[in-house]
């Protein structure tokens, strides 16, 4: 016989299931199954299955519920003993002992160093959770104790699966649920230590700032109480880049990286790279939209979209390119032609003479083909320079961005804004619903960062920066 308590409670038998009575036999059921294997006194089940009004004869009405209960379970399962009831219940037909034991695997499997192994076997821990445990006792407040005990229990091995995931270098692929689990556990710190973790890691550090301040408001709010030691001191290290907080080294089989690693120094950012990484994620979750990056040559447009793809890549998702030419002569649709060129064969002709029946027959064709191309992963689409495109490319652009809302794409596009740029760039631009991003100069501070990364700490940042108004092209030019 089968006993399942972690979601609504479940017997099974060799026929299948059993149909159990009504509440107060399935209230029962529960609080013997919670106590599985031991004496459960008549005397506290009285008390926990009349909670208010007990009946004048109690003992002969919990006697009754006994003998229904053991008539569908069987005799040698519910037994009588001196005082009390005890089910019989094997640890292995339980679902309860079995996660508490996988879960325990996985922890130990942690504490050993083996984060592949501890993640396995949390996992297959928490699928045996169907739901929270219990709705039948659920407005029971003598059993709400026992409820939050097992609530606890899976929280935490939750917990260490994330741990598990951290050290695997998954942090891309936690992020968005522990953002879930913060919001609905606030004060609990080892949550929120590891959302901070996250975010950091995926380039989020001012959320993860965010996360903290949060958390400290939340526990000073409610419990008048200042965050842990553990808590604090990860902020500190947040806030001075410690190379601690780094994806260890060896832990893990490298994660996949499809692509290169964005080359060299890149400082600042924080918004704007955490913007980008939400709008993957976004997309990722079958909501994409367009970004529109802006800023004056040199400002640092394509290193900032550079950065963010190769951030996209570790964490899975696919990227496409598409470089408008500076030089005249490039054919029409260049930009769609050199992104799309990886997807295969399949796509629709974008043909520069149709007419505008069949041109928008081949445009749906695209947004189409994108839309399958990002089903198994998240895609990354970027176009850089648009302000050299070509008027057709635009338009494409433009009706892909239309179609965005449903695909797991997301779409950026970089320029010069200037009074001479084409028409329908000038459109998209003023089109509410896409984002905006004007990339402003670096501050001084990014600047110090830049020449200590650069090896050239001993020039006067304050004197670079006004030098070059924190043109990253031209400190890059002023140091080298
Ligand atoms: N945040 C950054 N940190 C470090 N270096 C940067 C940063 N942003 C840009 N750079 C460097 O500054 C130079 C100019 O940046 P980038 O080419 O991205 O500018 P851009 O805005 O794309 O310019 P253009 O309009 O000419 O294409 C590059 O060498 C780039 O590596
Ligand atoms: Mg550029």
């Amino acid at each position: 016989m089968k006993f399942r308590i972690l979601g609504p409670l479940e017997v099974e038998g060799s026929a299948g299931e059993i149909q159990l009575g009504g509440g107060k036999q399935r209230a029962l059921l529960a609080l013997l199954l919670l106590h599985a294997n031991e004496v459960v006194p008549a005397s506290r089940l009285i008390e926990l299955l009349w909670t208010e009004t007990a009946p004048a004869d109690a003992a002969k009405a919990l006697q009754v519920q006994v003998s229904r209960l053991r008539r569908a379970l069987g005799a040698d399962v519910l037994r009588t003993r001196p005082g009390g009831y005890l089910l019989a219940v094997d640890p292995e037909s339980f679902d309860l002992p079995r996660f508490e034991k996988r879960a325990a695997t996985g922890r130990d499997l942690l504490a050993k160093g083996d984060a592949a192994g501890a993640r396995r076997a949390l996992s297959e821990a928490l699928a045996l959770w169907r739901g929270a445990p219990l709705p039948e006792l659920a407005t029971d407040p003598f059993a709400r104790p026992e409820l939050a005990r097992l609530e606890e229990l899976r929280l935490a091995a939750i917990e260490d699966r994330i741990q598990a995931d951290l050290i695997l270098g998954g942090h891309a692929q936690v992020v968005g649920e522990l953002e879930a689990l913060a919001a609905r556990h606030p004060l609990r710190e080892r949550l929120r230590a590891q959302q901070m973790l996250a975010l950091y890691r995926g380039g989020r550090q001012a959320e993860a700032l965010a996360a903290y301040r949060e958390a400290r408001r939340a526990l000073v709010d409610e419990l008048g109480i200042e965050p842990g030691k553990a808590l604090q001191e990860l902020e500190q290290a947040i806030l001075r880049q410690d190379a601690a907080l780094d994806v260890p080294a060896g832990a893990a089989p490298a994660p996949p990286r499809p692509g290169r690693r964005a080359a060299g120094t890149f400082v600042g950012r924080d918004r704007e790279v955490g913007e980008l990484a939400a709008a993957l994620e976004d997309a990722a979750a079958g909501r994409g939209r367009l970004f529109l990056v802006s800023g004056e040559g040199g400002i640092g447009k394509t290193r900032l979209v550079d950065e963010v793809a190769s951030r996209a890549k570790d964490a899975g998702a696919g990227v496409l390119w598409g470089r408008c030419s500076k030089r005249g002569g490039a054919p029409p649709y260049w930009p769609w032609t050199q992104a799309l060129q990886s997807l295969g064969e399949e796509l629709p002709e974008l043909d520069p003479a149709a007419g505008e029946t069949e041109r928008f027959r081949s445009f749906a064709g695209v947004a189409a083909a994108l839309k399958e191309a990002a089903a198994p992963r998240p895609l990354l689409l970027v176009f850089d320079d648009v302000h050299h495109s070509d008027e057709l490319s635009l338009l494409l652009l433009e009706f892909v961005a239309g179609e965005l809302a449903e695909m797991r794409v997301a779409l950026v596009a970089t320029y010069v804004e200037s009074p001479g740029m084409p028409a329908a760039l000038a459109a998209l631009a003023d089109h509410s619903a896409h984002h905006r991003l004007r990339l402003q100069p670096l501050g001084v501070e990014d600047v110090a960062r830049f020449l200590e990364l650069t090896g050239t700490a001993h020039a006067d940042a304050a004197a670079v920066h006004a030098e070059t108004g924190g043109n990253p092209r031209l400190v890059w030019q002023r140091v080298r």
